[in-house]
């Protein structure tokens, strides 16, 4: 049986790219019946770049919808929120005096803000210790994430090693990233990896005038109605090959190639398979995100299990230190 666990911070609705990237292939896994999946929502690291309490209860939601309408399965899945089991800011602590300056000094998710060290908070700069506690602390042996957090699964492997190889034990399980083939980075509105921090999402739970909005502001080049089309460097082609069939996707293609047909097309066609694609997921998260009750009893029922798996590795853990 092996463990899988991922985490999606609350800090705003899932776009396309947490759900192709994230959600579609940590549900497969967890379905497996040799898989146990461990699901939370990772609201500590939110409080690195949100400080509103509203905001963040509103994103708990959010996320916790997300996952129920890509159709988790509770009574399997443990599925909780990570500031539920505070043991994991104990044990981060621990890690963070195995975690060399530099090492953290190098994580994308410190640098790419770096240029203003002003804006950055200890808990920014401390980031992958806090996620490194989240999986370490769960014995997790296989991590489904999106590719940007390849870095942060070598920082986890490297901090519970460095622990392993001090005290000569077996603590900690080291885990391996599981990046999906098809979509490791999944590509924004202008062609820039997609993510909230830039503001290029495409958000699958709005309703369709709202979509179509997101979907019509996708960047596309000058290249004339009249005129063959390149459908491989065309973001909006790109997209559409994620989500579409492959005969959907070899028909579109000819359409680029044989000319007279125009991005407007494109995106159109683009918006019809999104809309029909996740019409399901999109009426399940909508009715979730008005049934509070249902999200709350949900997220309850993996946190006794978390909890106390994450006692036991702490208690060991504080053995083995001296404390
Ligand atoms: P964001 O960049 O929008 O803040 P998160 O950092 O919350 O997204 O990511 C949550 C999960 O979704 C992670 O596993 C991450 O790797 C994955 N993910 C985020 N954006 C993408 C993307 N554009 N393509 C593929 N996976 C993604
Ligand atoms: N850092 C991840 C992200 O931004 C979220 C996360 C926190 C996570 N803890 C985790 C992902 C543990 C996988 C495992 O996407």
């Amino acid at each position: 049986m092996a463990r899988i666990l991922t985490g999606i911070q609350s800090s705003g609705r899932p776009h396309l790219g947490n759900i192709m990237g994230a959600i579609l292939p940590t549900v497969e896994l967890s379905l497996a019946p040799s898989h146990e999946a461990f699901i939370f929502i990772a609201d500590l690291h939110s409080l690195t770049s949100s400080r509103d309490a509203a905001q963040r209860l509103e994103s708990v939601r959010a996320v916790a919808a997300s996952w129920l309408a890509f159709g988790i399965d509770t009574n399997r899945s443990v599925f909780y929120r990570q500031s539920q089991i505070p043991e994991v800011c104990e044990l981060t602590w621990y890690l963070s005096c195995f975690a060399p300056y530099p090492m953290l000094a190098n994580a994308h998710s410190f640098k790419d803000k770096s240029d203003n060290l002003a804006l950055v908070n200890a808990g920014l700069f401390t980031y992958p210790i806090l996620m490194a506690a989240d999986i370490l602390l769960y014995d997790a042996e296989l991590v489904p994430v999106g590719k940007d957090q390849k870095q942060h699964l070598e920082i986890t492997k490297d901090i519970g090693a460095a622990i392993n190889l001090h005290y000569k034990q077996p603590l900690f399980v080291l885990p391996e990233p599981r990046i999906s083939e098809k979509t490791p980075l999944v590509p924004g509105t202008d062609g820039r990896k997609m993510s909230k921090s830039y503001q290029n999402t495409v958000d699958i739970f709005l309703p369709k005038n709202q979509l179509k909005k997101q979907v019509m502001s996708i960047v596309t080049d000058s290249t004339p109605l009249e005129e063959p089309k390149n459908p491989e460097t065309c973001h909006v082609f790109n997209l559409f090959e994620l989500v579409a069939s492959t005969a959907d996707t070899q028909t579109l293609r000819e359409k680029y190639l044989g000319g007279n047909f125009g991005y407007g097309h494109a995106k159109t066609a683009l918006l019809d398979v999104l809309v029909d694609k996740y019409a399901e997921q999109n009426q399940l998260f909508n009715s979730y995100m008005n049934d509070t009750a249902a999200l709350d009893a949900a997220l309850k029922k993996g946190e006794e299990k978390a909890r106390t798996i994450a006692r036991t590795k702490l208690a060991r853990v504080r053995e083995i230190m001296g404390f």
